[in-house]
This record gives structure tokens, C-alpha cells and sequence, in this order.
């Protein structure tokens, strides 16, 4: 993103901000459909990433449809107008109460084990359902990430076909898709095209499927030498597999679900340096976010690149990096965004910018520390579109019971 821009944004909508490039999210999608010549073929944004409406739209847009792991998710998504038919819901361990929010937005329920799958039978006799499968494999950046295999709480065994079976059959249910998600951050496709060869095998027991959804995962490069995803490689062999499996059984829609992919690279963290300690042996250079703002290096030791925002005419200039620990405005040590990082001289006032935060960012945000959110920003070529304001200190009032709000 143009550093220029950047800073124009700082002086109209301050810091922390979330900015999004909307040409990122665009490349994105039309690079990952391209690869990928099966037809029909539907992608499904997992909006767990970033669910701001604006960002909803531009997918809706594009043509997308879009998972939703929670009520809260379906109500955004049909505020962005995605029509009923273009969600699936793919919750896990939910209320009776939270499956009848699906079923009476007419939205297509995904169940994550044989006792969902009962009680959505109970409820809802004689429908439509899909079901997530377990394939006995997980992959993913770190451990908290991984949704597959037998330690995951996700999904019906692979082995369960019987059970499945008897349940549809006892509720007169019909499957119209079977689904997984093994886990996120997959850079290696052999681990995600393994996960669809298990999948293929269970959708074979079913005849009557309409689609299989293949999850999400795929992950993007965060670090230097981390190389992307070989997508072309993967488009082939994804494409190979279900061909060959639909010439065998019968015509199947393919649905991706990916987050990341299609965010993450989209979105960077804008943060004001607010003070610079030495110590000894170390030189911490703290910022006006943490990891209430955005949790990724703290909950996943995630690495994130790191720039300082200067104007293109100093851009030039030679200046010596050196180690520096960067830290948030949180009281926790781990309140950390990056140690032992190489950057240029800084001091109070200086504008960062935290890379590749369009995914997972905003989305697992909290007013930790009873300070509100950031805003988000829209960046469309040379239009740039506020499309959430900050928060405010009435915010943290939202919803307390024992305070006059107004006071
Ligand atoms: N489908 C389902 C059912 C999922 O649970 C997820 C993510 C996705 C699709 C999309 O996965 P993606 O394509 O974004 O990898 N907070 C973590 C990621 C957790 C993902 C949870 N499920 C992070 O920041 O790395």
C-alpha cells in the first residue's frame, strides 16, 4: 500500500486503524478460481476472517458465497446481502436455539457430529442437511489451528458412515453435502489434497450428495522465505481428484472455504509509536494497539512484518536498522507484536505498519484493557472509505446494567 496514503490516513482517521486494499482482495479470489478448472465450483468466503460488511459486500460481489460459523455470522452476512441459499452453516456444538435461527432463515445447516445431527433430525425432519466429516488428518500453522485427526473436537468420524446413514434415514433427512476443514495456515497442498482423498471416500457412500466442501486452509507466506502456496499445482490435483471421482459416482459441486487466502494480505494494522525504553540489553518500542487490537503474535507466536510508514521523498535515505522489541499498550507481557526485529531509528510519533492483518485481525479484536476498537478503512484504488468507526468509551457502557449510560 502507498505510504503516502497511509499517512494521509492517519491525519483524517488517527490510530489504531485497520486499512484494507480491496485490489488485494480481488487478486486474491480471481487467482485462487482460476487455478482450479472443476465445474461447478462455488467459493465460499469463511467470514470468521473479517466479517465488516463492506468486506462482506465486495465478496458478495465478486461472486462468492459465504460459511458462517454462528448465528451472529448468518445475521451479518444476510445484512450484506447474501441471499439465504449462499450461506452454509458450519457451527459446532450449538443450541437448540441457535439451530433454529438456520432453519428459519432458510439457511443450509452443516452438522459437526452424530448428536447435532439428531437433534437437528428432531427439529427439522424431512430437510436438507450437510455434515462435516473428520478425515483422521489435521494440518495447520500451530497447534490451536489444526481441525482434523483424533485429538480436533470437529466433525463426525470418517469411520461413522452407518451411524450417519441410520440417522438420515430415521429423521428422513437428505444429505446434500458432506464437508471438512482440517486446519489453517496450510501452505503444503499434499496435506489438503490427502484430506480430500478421505472426504471423496465417505462422499462415495452417499449418492445422492450435491456437494463437497473442502474447507478452508489454505494459507498465505507471513515470514520472509515463506514461499505461497503452489496454487496451480493444487488447482490440478484438486481438479484430477473430483473429476475423477465424479466420472465414477455422479456430479458434485466442489466448494472451497477459505478466510486467510483471501484477506489476509489485504490488510495491514496502522500504529502510532507512543514511546521507545532501553534497558540494558534490550530496546522496546511501544505502540498505541496490543494484542487486545490484534491477538495473532501473542496467541500464536504468529510472525507479522513490521514497517515504518515514511514519506517516498525520505524513502532513500540510508538508515541503520537495529533490534528493537515491539510491544502494545496492554498490561501483559505478552503484549508483544515482535522481538529482536531489525528496523530503522525510532521515536515517539512514528507511524507503523503491522503487514498482512486483513485476516484474524479486527475479527478476534477485544476491549481488553476497557479500551475500545479501532476503526477499519477501505482503500479502493484512490478511494478510501471508513467502514467501521472507532470505538468510544459509551461502548464499554454497552449493555452494563448498574450505570446511568447518559451520565
Ligand atoms: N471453514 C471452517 C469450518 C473453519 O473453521 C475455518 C477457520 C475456515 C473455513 C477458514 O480457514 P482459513 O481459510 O482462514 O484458514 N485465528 C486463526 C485461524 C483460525 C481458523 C479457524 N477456522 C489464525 O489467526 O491463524
Amino acid at each position: 500500500m502507498d505510504f503516502d496514503r497511509l499517512a494521509e490516513i492517519r491525519t483524517a482517521y488517527g490510530t489504531p486503524t485497520y486499512v484494507y486494499d480491496k485490489q488485494v482482495m480481488a487478486r486474491q479470489y480471481q487467482n485462487l478460481a482460476q487455478s482450479i478448472r472443476y465445474t461447478p465450483l462455488r467459493i465460499h468466503y469463511a467470514c470468521k476472517a473479517n466479517t465488516n460488511c463492506a468486506i462482506l459486500r465486495i465478496f458478495r460481489d465478486l461472486g462468492c458465497a459465504v460459511d458462517c460459523v454462528s448465528p451472529g455470522e448468518i445475521f451479518l452476512a444476510l445484512k450484506a446481502g447474501f441471499s439465504s441459499s449462499d450461506i452454509l452453516f458450519t457451527g459446532n456444538n450449538l443450541t437448540h436455539s441457535e439451530i433454529m435461527y438456520a432453519i428459519s432463515h432458510d439457511v443450509l445447516m452443516t452438522a459437526d457430529s452424530l448428536s447435532q445431527l439428531e437433534v437437528y433430525g428432531q427439529i427439522n425432519p424431512e430437510s436438507d442437511v450437510c455434515i462435516r466429516i473428520n478425515p483422521n488428518l489435521g494440518a495447520g500453522h500451530h497447534k490451536h489451528v489444526i481441525t482434523g485427526g483424533l485429538q480436533s473436537k470437529f466433525g463426525i468420524y470418517q469411520t461413522d458412515v452407518a451411524q450417519i446413514t441410520s440417522l438420515l434415514n430415521k429423521y428422513n433427512l437428505h444429505l446434500k453435502g458432506v464437508h471438512m476443514h482440517i486446519g489453517s495456515g496450510i501452505l503444503e497442498p499434499v496435506l489438503l489434497l490427502k484430506g480430500v482423498e478421505s472426504l471423496l471416500q465417505v462422499a462415495g457412500e452417499f449418492p445422492d450428495l450435491e456437494f463437497v466442501d473442502i474447507g478452508g486452509g489454505l494459507g498465505v507466506p507471513y515470514e520472509p522465505g515463506q514461499v505461497s502456496m503452489d496454487l496451480r499445482k493444487f488447482g490440478e490435483s484438486l481438479t484430477d481428484m473430483v473429476t475423477r471421482w465424479a466420472e465414477h459416482n455422479h456430479a458434485v459441486t466442489l466448494v472451497l472455504e477459505p478466510g486467510r487466502f483471501l484477506v489476509a494480505e489485504s490488510g495491514i494494522l496502522l500504529t502510532t509509536v507512543t514511546a521507545v525504553k532501553e534497558n540494558p540489553k534490550y530496546t522496546f518500542v511501544g505502540v498505541d494497539t496490543g494484542f487486545n487490537h490484534f491477538m495473532r503474535p501473542a496467541l500464536y507466536n504468529a510472525y507479522h512484518e513490521i514497517v515504518k510508514v515514511v514519506p517516498s521523498e525520505s524513502r532513500r535515505e540510508f538508515q541503520e536498522h537495529s533490534e528493537v522489541t515491539v510491544c502494545g499498550d496492554i498490561c501483559e507481557s505478552a503484549d508483544i507484536f515482535a522481538r529482536n526485529r531489525l528496523l530503522p531509528p525510532l521515536k515517539e510519533g512514528d507511524l507503523l505498519a503491522i503487514l498482512n492483518t486483513g485476516a484474524y485481525g479486527f475479527s478476534m479484536a477485544s476491549e481488553y484493557n476497557s479500551r475500545p476498537l479501532p476503526a477499519e478503512v477501505l482503500v479502493d484504488k484512490t478511494t478510501v472509505t471508513e467502514i467501521r468507526k472507532r470505538g468510544t468509551f459509551q461502548d464499554l457502557l454497552r449493555n452494563q446494567c448498574e450505570v446511568d449510560i447518559d451520565g
